[in-house]
């Protein structure tokens, strides 16, 4: 066996027994889970909780929220911040409904085509809700790779975002489940 089949098999054991039993891991639906990546761009896990909740008790569908005014957009987002990723998911929510016909992105580069959704959210949404192997390189990816392949941690360094960029879609050859093994990953980190 290889060491990225043994790392991979390993995270998905682990997050099978160690994740956290967050609101949106229990739920397929696209929307909820879209939102609840864009809280999660800038804010913390325990923070975003009662924000998602009561977002999507405000806009259960993506409909809902392509209908918001301004004013209940910006509303909805009071005490996250960062309004700017609210605004964009205004926009897309409109594009979903308007040009998709109410139907959600299938891929990471359908994800990547609306407002808001980068290559590291395109990737979350589509391992999660569709098992696209594509690898989501964050922070916390970053320190994991940093730690595992003995390499000096730092944000912002571009060598690094390379190094687990290729480390991370590796382990996605040896793995069954693409958005655990993405989750793990983020969570492990
Ligand atoms: N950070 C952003 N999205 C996440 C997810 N789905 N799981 C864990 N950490 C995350």
């Amino acid at each position: 066996m290889t060491d990225h089949a043994k790392a991979a098999g390993l995270l998905l054991e682990w997050y099978r027994l160690q994740a956290r039993d967050l609101p949106w891991r229990r739920t397929q639906d696209p929307w909820a889970i879209w939102v609840s990546e864009i809280m999660l761009q800038q804010t913390r896990v325990e923070a975003v909780i009662p924000k998602w909740l009561a977002f999507l008790q405000r806009f259960p569908r993506v409909n809902d929220f392509a209908e918001a005014s301004e004013d209940q957009v910006l509303q909805s987002w009071s005490g996250l911040g960062y309004y700017r990723r609210v605004r964009m998911l205004h926009r897309a929510a409109q594009q979903v409904v308007q040009d998709r016909g109410g139907l959600f992105p299938t891929s990471s580069d359908q994800w990547q085509s609306l407002p808001g959704v980068g290559a590291y959210t395109s990737a979350a949404l589509a391992s999660i809700l569709g098992g696209e192997p594509v690898a989501v390189v964050d922070g916390n990816v970053k320190r994991v790779t940093a730690r595992l392949l003995g390499l000096e941690f730092r944000a912002d360094q571009a060598a690094l975002h390379r190094a687990a960029t290729i480390w991370a879609q590796r382990l996605h050859d040896h793995s069954w489940d693409a958005g655990d093994l993405n989750q793990a990953l983020m969570e492990l980190g």
